[in-house]
């Protein structure tokens, strides 16, 4: 374990107690000002009523689509929005009335490549951001090098940032995130927009996060990738959150149902729609592959179904029909999409 990642006493009293994040019955009101002529007010609802708990050491995962709420709850628990009502704590802190002590003690992470200064070197980046948090100068170089070599990136750390690869650019933002050894870290859709070989090292260096004992609060809309990492998930749907679980409790919810997946070509949006109308048929899902299309269509009928299937696709190839297990997509689907 390296240094920088050692709790204090104080900090193990604390966890011995509390949770780590407590939100409760969230809400955010955004007010919006439409037309040029006319300006009118309206009133977006972006959280609605959203409590959840995460205990210290916890990977907690806030999923949903895009517009869902995951952003607007990220800034209410960092201190960068205050609710419209109900109320958080991080570490104990009151998001509105403790907003220093909170921003002290917890790391913020977004996805992209916002928040480097690109013309200098690792090490000024890393500099300039422990100065920003307080960081006293007896522990800043010795931190900065254990993040940067943490993060494989020492060899490189007198080079200008912009000689960076993204990958090495996204682990340098993992590094900034760390920099006040936070002991929640926030993450934003942190994999979002990397190449798959860059996403798979940042999801590595987050599990490594919390094996090291740091708590991690995750937004992502990769399935997979909550699947992999999380140990519970709430998904939110328009400013709600519609399910709280394990991964393994998600899948619970399509137990009773199979996913029949078709890939095909010529398969047109009418006969998508055919089989969103079908009785049988909870979710349909249509991905565009490399030379392929491919559907999955969720249903409690499993393998019953495919004579019909094939007659709705009577004027498409079918390359393959399979029948598979219900992942967390499909929980997920069945939860974003379906009546649930
Ligand atoms: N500053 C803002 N002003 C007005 N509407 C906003 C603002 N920020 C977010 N929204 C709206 O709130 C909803 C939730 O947004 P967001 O939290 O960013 O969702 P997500 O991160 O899940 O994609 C969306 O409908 C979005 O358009
Ligand atoms: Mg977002």
């Amino acid at each position: 374990m390296c240094a920088f990642m050692l709790g204090d006493t104080q900090k193990l009293e604390h966890q011995s107690t509390g949770k780590a994040i407590v939100a409760e019955h969230l809400c955010k009101t955004f007010e919006v000002t439409k037309g040029v002529l006319r300006r009118t007010k309206t009133k977006v609802a972006a959280v609605k009523d959203v409590s959840f708990e995460v205990e210290y050491g916890e990977l907690f995962g806030l999923v949903g689509p895009n517009g869902a709420g995951k952003t607007t709850t990220i800034k209410m628990l960092t201190t960068m929005l205050i609710p419209t009502s109900g109320s958080a704590k991080v570490l104990g802190f009151d998001v509105e009335k403790d907003v220093n002590s909170i921003r002290k003690k917890i790391g913020i992470v977004l996805g992209g490549e916002r928040g480097l200064y690109t013309r200098v070197n690792a090490i000024d980046n890393l500099r300039y951001f422990a100065d920003l948090y307080g960081v006293p100068i007896k522990v800043r170089d010795k931190r900065i090098k254990e993040l940067l070599q943490f993060m494989g990136l020492w060899e490189r750390a007198q080079d200008r940032v912009e000689t960076y690869s993204k990958g090495m650019k996204q682990r340098l933002h993992l590094a900034r995130g760390l920099i006040n050894d936070p002991q929640v870290i926030f993450m934003d859709e942190p994999t979002i927009g990397l190449d798959p070989e860059i996403a798979k090292e940042t999801r590595s260096m987050i599990k490594e996060l919390v094996i090291n004992g740091k708590t991690v609060l995750l937004t992502t809309h990769y399935m997979f990738e909550a699947d992999e990492l999380c140990k519970r998930v709430a998904i939110i749907r328009n400013g709600k959150i519609v399910a709280l679980d394990t991964p393994s409790g998600l899948k619970k919810y399509v137990m009773d149902t199979s996913v029949v997946q078709v890939e095909g070509f010529g398969i047109t949006e009418k006969e998508v729609t055919e089989f969103r109308e079908a009785q049988e048929i909870l979710t349909v899902s249509a991905e565009l592959g490399e030379d392929k299309q491919i559907l999955k269509i969720q249903t409690p009928k499993g393998s019953e179904i495919i004579s019909q299937v094939q007659e709705i696709l009577k004027n498409s190839r079918i390359y393959d029909i399979k029948i598979k297990e219900p992942t967390l997509e499909d929980a997920y689907l069945r939860l974003v999409e379906g009546e649930a």
